[in-house]
């Protein structure tokens, strides 16, 4: 079985996806991680940045999930690329390379593979719309920008970084701008897609939210 999970930066896509994988003991497989992955790639390549190089390493590029103890990893032409997902600079260059439409490809490829043979829980923005649009669940998670901003600083503040809520917000509402309007697979609501908005809700009312959709049905 397949259940998609697309929304808007920060709307708790992943945690969510994480929590109802683990109460349906279904693999949690997070999209953006294959993104990132590729993008930790170009960056130890020197690669910052759509060009020649980029072209070229392209063209014999491989990426493979696997999942050890639970955990999703990501390798790029046989390596691990794991522990540099959250770095910072892959968060910055990531938007980057996601809108090239090899890379888009490779990563729906992977993506479609896994899903055949397993039961999975994939959170991203174009899943059930565009990769996955036969999924037997597709959800749409939505938040209040406000909530998705006030998340974002208390987990950056908590992280000893300097910031403000202000700069947080714009940030965001830049992001959702861009992930909205992209021409290669837009963050949108998919069809027949169960919209859940997680303003001023706790993971697991959300989760609960989602079970019983998926009851119903
Ligand atoms: O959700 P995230 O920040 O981990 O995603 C990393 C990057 O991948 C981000 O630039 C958006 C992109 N992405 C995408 O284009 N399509 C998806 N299904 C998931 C992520």
């Amino acid at each position: 079985m397949i259940i998609t999970i697309d929304g808007p930066a920060g709307s708790g896509k992943s945690t969510v996806a994480e929590t109802l994988a683990g109460l349906l003991d279904f693999y949690h497989f997070n999209s953006g991680s294959l993104y990132r992955g590729l993008t930790a790639y170009f960056i130890e390549q020197n690669i910052f940045e759509i060009n020649d190089e980029f072209t070229k390493k392209l063209k014999n590029l491989k990426i493979d999930v696997k999942f050890i103890d639970n955990v999703q990893h990501v390798y790029v032409n046989n390596i691990d690329f794991t522990e540099k997902l959250r770095n910072s600079l892959v968060g910055e260059l990531s938007p980057k390379f996601s809108v090239n439409t090899k890379i888009r490809k490779l990563v729906d490829n992977c993506q479609k593979k896994f899903t055949l043979n397993n039961n999975v829980v994939i959170d991203g923005r174009d899943i059930g719309s565009f990769v996955l649009p036969n999924a037997e669940y597709k959800f749409y998670l939505d938040c209040d920008i406000n909530e998705r901003a006030k998340r974002r600083y208390d987990e950056l503040i908590k992280r000893g970084e300097s910031v403000t809520l202000d700069d947080i917000k714009s940030k965001i509402k830049k992001r959702d701008e861009f992930d909205m309007n992209k021409e290669i697979a837009p963050l949108k609501i998919p069809e027949n897609a169960i919209i859940v908005d997680s303003t001023n809700k706790t993971v697991q009312q959300v989760v609960d939210e989602m079970l019983k959709s998926i009851e119903i049905k």
